[in-house]
């Protein structure tokens, strides 16, 4: 066995999707960014990162998965990406042994582009298995990996520090919120088979189509208050109408794809419930108190749309799907990995 297999230990991470249950645009930076103020919380829905050695100098990246997407070429992959920022700051902090090439293998269950945040959890996931591949979780104090997550994307701070947060600034300011206390709270979410992309919509805020100031600002600051003075799973659930209008994204998002209105009244006919947008969309999502709950709308959103009694825009068919809200600890976990799978990756 050569010294670079040596090196590295198989690991395994979940990278979980997030949902914003707020998110307030406060206003634009001088870096052409938007300062945000938003609620975001990690849900059980998650890809699944495999790192091993790649028996080579460089990073791979080999994505699987049902609807496996195009993610483009493999060295601007956020994954590949966060393992070479990973590498050059550990360089930058001195340390000087060998931190061979990763073979990573992606099991995408997150939908791409669809304001789950899939893309960035990843890259997160990437940069703290990377480091335990290579042994050296040490090399990097907190504030370190919270630059290198900050360099790769404006959600991958959020994905780092893992569980319920206030997230301001682009998204670099990260701060835990306590999570309610009781029952995990549940979100059926559907995504239109469609990539809505983060920056489009962005462009549309910032072109005038947006609402006016304040409104889903003060639901965040209200609700990101509640939180952090502790809150019952019961009075969260309370929360839901407030939550599903507090995002100044949404005007924008309906501006790029039109047909994402009539469908949100639509779901919100058929569930009787709030609904919300996360982040730039498409995802809507609907809190239930359960996971049973969540199940159930699934289902009977998945009916009405196979009776096309509820038409989806997209090319493809919507992703449904019911999740739950990650409360105690959370963020990207470790998996024990299993050993056919360590054995399969050490034949490549
Ligand atoms: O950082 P990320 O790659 O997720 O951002 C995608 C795009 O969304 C950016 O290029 C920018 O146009 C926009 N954006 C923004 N303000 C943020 C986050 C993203 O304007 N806070």
């Amino acid at each position: 066995m050569s010294d670079a297999l040596r090196r590295v230990t198989p690991v395994v991470r979940l990278a979980p999707a997030k949902l914003n249950l707020t998110l307030a645009i406060v206003g634009r930076r001088g870096d052409g960014f938007h300062s945000l103020h938003s609620v975001m919380v990690p849900l059980g829905l998650a890809d699944r990162l495999a790192l091993a050695p790649a028996f080579a100098p460089s990073d791979r990246l080999h994505v699987t998965g049902d609807r496996v997407p195009d993610l483009g070429p493999a060295d601007r992959n956020l994954v590949v990406r966060a393992i070479g920022a990973a590498r050059a700051a550990c360089r930058a902090r001195g340390v000087d042994a060998q931190l061979p090439g990763l073979a990573a293998r992606l099991e995408k269950r997150i939908p791409v582009a669809a304001g789950l945040g899939g893309g960035s959890s990843d890259a997160a996931a990437a940069v703290d298995g990377a480091l335990a591949a290579w042994a050296v979780e040490d090399a990097l104090a907190p504030a370190d990996r919270a630059t290198v997550a900050a360099g790769l994307g404006s959600d991958v701070p959020f994905f780092l520090a893992g569980g319920w947060a206030l997230v301001e600034g682009r998204g670099e300011r990260v701060e835990p919120l306590p999570t309610p206390r009781g029952p995990a709270p549940a979100v059926l979410l559907v995504t239109p088979g469609l990539a809505v992309s983060t920056a489009a919509v962005f462009l549309a805020y910032a072109s005038g189509i947006r609402p006016g100031p304040g409104a889903a600002l003060a639901s965040s600051r209200h609700v990101a208050g509640e939180l952090a003075a502790g809150m019952t799973a019961a009075k969260f659930a309370e929360r839901a109408g407030i939550l599903a209008v507090a995002n100044d994204l949404a005007l924008a998002t309906a501006a790029v794809v039109p047909a994402l209105v009539a469908f949100r009244r639509a779901l919100g006919r058929l569930l009787g419930r709030p609904v919300g947008q996360s982040g730039s969309g498409p995802t809507l999502w609907v809190l239930y108190p359960s996971i049973g709950a969540a199940e159930a709308a699934a289902t009977r959103v998945r009916e009405a749309l196979a009776a096309d009694d509820l038409v989806a825009p997209g090319a493809r068919p919507p992703f449904v799907a019911a999740t739950r809200i990650i409360v105690g600890d959370a963020g990207i976990s470790a998996e024990p990995s299993r050993p056919a799978e360590t054995t399969a990756q050490g034949g490549t």
